[in-house]
């Protein structure tokens, strides 16, 4: 892998997502067979959490578990990064102790600034911004479940929020189309488009925001949606709740798509609110083997960054 970090989609070439994907196809299918391989002996993991997590604090932790190496978990509380002791120092610090960093945190310029100063390598574990481990255990997921990358259209039905963002980057990168229906007020910016356009101009897939569910729906291999109410946004939910209305992913919306279409949800989900009980524990969900693949996914990319 030739990126130090894992901060944003930017940081990865075709390449890094191509190694780090047979990677996980082979760890996954070691680990399937009770093959144990102890690769980060004596290395330690810090997870730095400033908002709630299940998947990936999980997924991580025992990632580092099952290669033989520990994880540190690290609350606001724990550190009070910024205001206990500034994010450089913290940072700088850390890296005289341990071999790899996860941050979850609200400013994306947080992560950027803990990379900046750190020796060991920073991995995203989600800002307001952007989701990385998230998208590339989806595109992962949606390799694995298809057979191939190649013509596969996804429709991201919702919030064109930080899952939406670094999706459509993916996305944009391994050329797969992607149509994102948001109410109006929650599209995906008009400069982040014409930073993705320059990924996909002359090619034969797309990235596009649309208004219409039914339109993006139409022809898509996946169907994917998030919260309308990301951590941090709890004072809007009322509003939300109302500006979302038309924009669940539920058996109607399910009726225009194509018979053999797969559902996919980053979790946790708001059952009732983005997605129906019916779709979400229906026939087309593929959610669960969507979370399980954090936890292959992420071994791959820890492997990747600290044994090098
Ligand atoms: N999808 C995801 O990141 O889940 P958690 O918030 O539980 O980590
Ligand atoms: N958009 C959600 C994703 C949670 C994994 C949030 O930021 O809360």
């Amino acid at each position: 892998m030739q990126c130090n970090n894992l901060v944003s989609v930017a940081d990865l070439e075709r390449e890094d997502i191509d190694e780090l994907f047979a990677l996980t196809a082979e760890m996954k299918e070691s680990s399937k067979r009770g093959v144990t391989d102890l690769c980060l002996a004596g290395k330690t993991l810090g997870m730095i959490f400033e908002k709630s997590s299940m998947r990936t604090r999980v997924s991580f932790e025992v990632a580092m578990t099952q290669m033989g190496g520990h994880a540190i978990y690290l609350t606001k509380h724990d550190i009070n990064l910024g205001e206990r002791e500034s994010i450089k120092d913290v940072s700088k610090v850390l890296s005289r102790f341990i071999d790899c960093v996860a941050i979850r945190t609200y400013d994306h310029k947080t992560i950027t600034a803990l990379a900046d100063n750190s020796s060991v390598p920073v991995i995203n574990a989600l800002s307001d911004y952007t989701h990385p481990c998230q998208a590339l255990t989806d595109l992962y997921t949606i390799k694995e479940k298809i057979g191939s990358l190649d013509n596969v259209k996804l429709a991201y039905v919702g919030d064109g929020n930080n899952v939406a963002r670094s999706l459509a980057f993916l996305c944009a990168k391994l050329k797969v189309s992607c149509a994102v229906a948001s109410p109006e007020n929650y599209e995906l910016s008009a400069e982040f488009l014409d930073e993705l356009e320059n990924y996909v101009k002359g090619k034969d897939s797309y990235i596009k925001q649309i208004r219409d569910p039914r339109e993006a729906v139409k022809d898509a291999d996946i169907i994917y949606t998030d919260t309308w109410i990301s951590m941090g946004e709890e004072a809007e939910a009322e509003t939300r709740r109302k500006d979302f209305n038309g924009f669940q992913v539920n058996s109607e919306l399910i009726s225009y798509a194509k018979n053999d279409v797969f559902v996919m949800h980053c979790l946790p989900a708001h059952r009732g609110e983005e997605i129906t009980d019916g779709v979400i524990d229906g026939e087309h969900s593929i959610v669960y083997d969507q979370a399980e693949n954090r936890l292959h996914v992420q071994k791959a990319l820890l492997k990747l960054l600290i044994s090098r």
